[in-house]
Parts: C-alpha cells; sequence; structure tokens
C-alpha cells in the first residue's frame, strides 16, 4: 500500500506524531492483555542460560542499543557490550559462547550491521535481531528475529523505529530479568503496567509541540547546539545531537553531563544553547549542577524536564519544555519526542528538506 503524508507537511511529521499508536502495537504484539510476562514469538529466548549481551547496531539504532545497556544491566544484572557496527566486524572480537548477539536495525539491511551478525554465526549462543522489515536480511539470517511494529518509515531521519526499539528492548530487559531472578513477579509487573501506560505518556510529549517549536525556532540561529544528559539520558543527548545535524544541518554534539568539565565547557558563551534532557530522577540534582556551570558561562539553556523538575531548576533557562511526570525507565522514550521535534522544527525555520536530507541514505546497503 502507498504511504502518503495524511495531512503533514513531512514524512517525519507523520511518523512522530503515530508514536502513540505503533508503540501500542508493539506493547500489544509483546504483552498479551492481561498477562503480567512479556511473551517472545518462536522458541523465545532463555535468558537464564545467557551470560553477556553483545548488541551492534549502526546510526540512531546504535543509540537504542546503548539505552537498553541502562536496562540489561540494571534490571537482570547481564553484563553488556555495545557496538558499532563497522567497529565490531573488523575489531574480531572474541565471542564466547554463553554470548547472545542481538543486532538492532530499523531496514535489516545495513551492509554493516548484516556483516557483524556474519562474523557472529556459529559462535555467538544465539543471534537474535530487532527489526522494522520482517522480510529483511538482518531477519532472515537471525535465529529469532523480533519486530518492532512501526510500520513503513520514509523520513530519512529515524523517529518512530526509534521509540519502537526501545519499547521492545525494554521488554527484553524485563524479560531477562524475569529469566534471572534479578527482579520479583510483582516489581516486572509493575513496569510492564507503567509500559501501558506509555502511548498516553507520548501523546502528553507531543502535547507540547507548541512549546518545543518556540524553543527549536531559537536553537535554529546557533551555529553549534550541545545536548547534555546523564545515565540512561544520555545516549539520548546522542540521539538529540544527531537529529539535529542530520536534518537541520547544525553543528550538534551530544555529551554525558558529567563529561562536560572535561572538554566542551570550554565551548560554552553567549551563542551556545545547550539542550539538557533531565528528568527530575535520582540524577537530577548532578545534572541540575552541570546545568548552573552551562548557564554561569552564559550558555543558553533549554531545559527539559517534567513539572517538578521545571518548578525547582527554571531560574536562569533560555527555554522550558514542560514532560509529562513519567515512570524513570520509560524517560528515555518519551523524551525522544522533544529531541525529535526540536531537530524538525529547527530544520522547517531553516527551510531544509526534511523528509530527505543531503548526502544521508534511509538505509546504507554499501559498506
Ligand atoms: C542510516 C539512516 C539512519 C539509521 C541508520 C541505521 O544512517 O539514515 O536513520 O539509523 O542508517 O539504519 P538501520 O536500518 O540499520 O536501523
Amino acid at each position: 500500500a502507498r504511504v502518503d503524508k495524511a495531512g503533514h507537511k513531512h514524512f517525519m511529521a507523520k511518523e512522530i506524531a503515530e508514536q502513540p499508536q505503533v508503540i501500542g502495537e508493539a506493547l500489544n504484539h509483546y504483552l498479551p492483555a492481561g498477562g503480567a510476562e512479556v511473551v517472545l514469538p518462536g522458541n523465545g529466548i532463555d535468558f537464564s542460560r545467557i551470560e553477556r549481551l553483545t548488541m551492534v547496531a549502526c546510526g540512531t539504532a546504535f543509540y537504542a542499543c546503548l539505552t537498553a545497556k541502562y536496562w540489561f544491566e540494571q534490571l537482570a544484572r547481564l553484563p553488556v557490550e555495545v557496538d558499532i557496527a563497522s567497529e565490531f566486524r573488523y575489531r574480531e572480537p572474541p565471542i564466547t559462547p554463553g554470548t547472545l548477539a542481538l543486532f538492532v536495525s530499523q531496514s535489516g539491511e545495513t551492509a554493516d550491521t548484516l556483516a557483524a551478525l556474519r562474523f557472529c554465526e556459529g559462535k555467538a549462543a544465539q543471534i537474535v535481531s530487532v527489526i522494522n522489515v520482517p522480510e529483511s536480511s538482518i531477519a532472515r539470517e537471525s535465529d529469532l528475529a523480533l519486530p518492532i511494529h512501526a510500520g513503513v518509515e520514509i523520513g530519512v531521519a529515524s523517529t518512530k523505529a526509534f521509540t519502537c526499539q526501545l519499547t521492545v528492548l525494554l521488554m527484553l530487559a524485563l524479560k531477562a530479568a524475569a529469566d534471572r531472578g534479578t527482579l520479583d513477579a510483582d516489581e516486572i509487573a509493575d513496569h510492564l503496567a507503567a509500559m501501558r501506560g506509555l502511548p498516553q505518556a507520548l501523546n502528553g510529549a507531543l502535547d507540547q509541540n507548541d512549546e518545543i517549536r518556540a524553543a527549536a525556532q531559537r536553537l535554529s540561529e546557533a551555529r553549534d547546539v550541545l545536548f547534555l544528559g546523564r545515565g540512561q539520558m544520555y545516549p539520548l543527548a546522542l540521539e538529540g545531537a544527531l537529529k539535529l545535524k542530520e536534518i537541520s544541518y547544525i553543528h550538534a554534539e551530544g555529551y554525558a553531563s558529567g563529561e562536560l568539565k572535561h572538554g566542551p565547557i570550554a565551548l560554552i558563551d553567549k551563542h551556545m544553547p545547550v539542550v539538557v534532557m533531565a528528568p527530575r530522577d535520582d540524577l537530577f540534582d548532578k545534572t541540575v549542577s552541570n546545568m548552573q556551570e552551562v548557564m554561569a558561562r552564559k550558555g543558553k539553556v533549554v531545559l527539559v524536564s517534567d513539572e517538578s523538575g521545571i518548578a525547582e531548576a527554571h531560574e536562569g533557562t533560555f527555554a522550558t519544555v514542560r514532560m509529562p511526570a513519567v515512570h524513570p525507565l520509560l524517560a528515555p522514550i518519551v523524551y525522544a519526542v522533544p529531541a525529535q521535534l526540536l531537530a524538525y522544527h529547527a530544520a522547517v525555520a531553516k527551510g531544509t528538506d526534511v523528509d530527505q536530507p543531503r548526502n544521508l541514505a534511509k538505509s546504507v546497503t554499501v559498506e
């Protein structure tokens, strides 16, 4: 079937707006109604037999893996390695028989990711992929392929595939926690119940579109933008910077808040917007103190937080973006929306070709 823009100006806008619905689809496929456990297709995965997890991907899918590392380690106490496919394939990393090799790819056709998968054949305990296209090469060559159910994604800058990848990876981490007995049944049920609220939380994030557009218009005048996050929000800072550079051509970098002092602080002046992704979680106070270091040097802070975080720390910021209060595990998924919309509206303000940015391809099938 032909996919149209359904009244949106760009496919990217449509795909951002679709996220509550497609995440709902992904949840329905892995969480049977009324059940309190994650159900995988086919023979599934028995994580109690896995000793370590190696995740490999490119681009936005790589940032989904980096986020998931926090979840697998924290929830399932599983050692995790994450690598970019083009590095992994030539590094010849030792793969022990207890390793689960997990490949994440929207298209399922990225040449480097496919080559990394082939390198693991016959070495890993099991080869699993998280893909959007079930007929793809990566899906076909995996022992188990887990579809993300995002539907066709046309915008070159990945949006709904990213949040659907995160949703499936978080469900997998909870399955791993159940298999390994690192969380009890009640804790798992609580986390899964929170996940069922994702579509509503995503709608709450999308409701802030006007506020985000206003902040983005100011970002669009910058030459460089820095994105900061801590813990599981760090990979999202990387993804926010990637989105902005891909479609608006503004130079952007993502940094772990705690690394600010080790380099990027040298760049801060009144021309430098700094987007801070900071839900009010256990690390909030530390991130706020990094943000104050930025403001003390006249950097222009865009604080993305929830009601209580903004009430606590808005003073001296350049702009704020209010997110719904969410379960801490879900924050990277919900805060992906402002990361995407900031890039989108900055690109629209600059008049770039949002859906077909220069020099980029949707799927990189050559090395
Ligand atoms: C290209 C696309 C990105 C995507 C990356 C990985 O660079 O422009 O949006 O994240 O490839 O693609 P994959 O299909 O493997 O997820």
